[in-house]
């Protein structure tokens, strides 16, 4: 049986964290990377977010996955290199490996220990498939290390499922889809498998981001006691309310978080006033229609693409070819 290899480049840089938290707390229009919303609590209730009725993405992907993986099958290259991003529990990966016939498996997230455990298991169930871990953050392109020893004449298929995509405006999407085009490689055959949520009714939209038992509110506060961890602030979550408003112009959801009167934060080296109703941006989650994504991939250097939806259009999923 092949051992999993583990890789671990990400060194968390507690002052680099603070600064870079504190810069976008402190401008005009107060706003956090969707990143911090994931810390240990973070990220069970986003688990939990996924078996909300308002928040269907999840469930249609896996539906859509299971749905046309026979075609799939036979569009996407046998024996490739899967890198998978932000691979976490590996569940939505794992489920694709057998059927996809894969040759490698590389589960990429921030942190190694994140991915440990579920490689260790998958590893047993695909005894000779070889596998890596990779922690490193990637959410300002991928880099893929010399350390991981690629092949170049193996095909790699970048597995991006979840509209992770979302959380970039196009703008950031753009250069971030050209860094995994570039992570495809040269083998033939390479590509990135993706998924993207897509447009829909405004309200549909804003309920999901805003469920009846308020575990989305619970959530995005919950980023309140991530920060006073990180930066020392003394955010106290009473005093914020969540919101997600459909942003027409942009055509995305937004999380803010509005002070419910006026707040005053405070943190070694510094303090800021907020507004009675003034908010904290925290997260975008840009919703696209198909023709408007494909054309962003090929923008980015794709040659083309697969497109599969369901009937409503609410979800895709894409293969586009490097
Ligand atoms: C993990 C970024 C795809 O934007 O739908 C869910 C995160 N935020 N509910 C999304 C999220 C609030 C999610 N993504």
């Amino acid at each position: 049986m092949s051992t999993p290899q583990f890789i671990q480049l990400y060194q968390h840089n507690a002052a680099a964290v603070a600064q870079e938290l504190l810069a976008g707390l402190s401008a005009p229009q107060a706003f956090t990377s969707p990143k911090y919303l994931y810390d240990a609590l973070g990220s069970r209730l986003f688990e939990a977010i996924t078996e909300l009725p308002e928040y269907d993405l999840t469930r249609t992907e896996a539906q859509l996955m299971q749905l046309h993986s026979a075609d799939m099958a036979r569009h996407l290259p046998t024996g490739a290199c899967w890198i998978d991003l932000g691979a976490g529990n590996c569940e939505k990966a794992g489920r694709l490996l057998g059927p996809m016939a894969a040759g490698r498996y590389v589960a990429v997230d921030i942190s190694v220990d994140f991915v440990r455990q579920a490689l260790d298991v998958l590893q047993r169930q695909h005894p000779g498939l070889p596998m890596a871990g990779l922690g490193t953050d990637f959410s300002g392109g991928l880099d893929l290390p010399d350390a991981l020893d690629l092949d170049p004449a193996q095909p790699r298929v970048l597995f991006y499922p979840g509209s992770s995509i979302g959380n970039f405006t196009p703008e950031q999407a753009l250069g971030f889809l050209r860094s995994l085009h570039q992570a495809c490689g040269t083998a033939a055959g390479s590509g990135l498998l993706i998924g993207v949520d897509l447009l829909k009714e405004p309200a549909e939209l804003e309920a999901a981001y805003d469920d009846a038992l308020g575990v989305t509110a619970a959530f995005d506060l919950n980023l309140l006691l991530h920060i006073n961890r990180l930066v020392g602030s003394d955010f106290a979550v009473r005093d914020w309310q969540h919101l997600s408003r459909f942003n027409k112009q942009a055509s995305r959801v937004e999380m803010h978080l509005k002070a419910r009167q006026a707040v005053r934060v405070q943190w070694p080296g510094g303090e800021r006033l907020f507004a009675a109703g003034e908010t904290i941006h925290t997260e975008n989650a840009c919703k696209w229609v198909v023709p408007n994504f494909e054309a962003l991939l090929r923008s980015a250097g794709f040659a083309s693409t697969r497109v599969w939806t369901d009937p409503e259009k609410r979800f895709a999923v894409v293969w586009a070819v490097a």
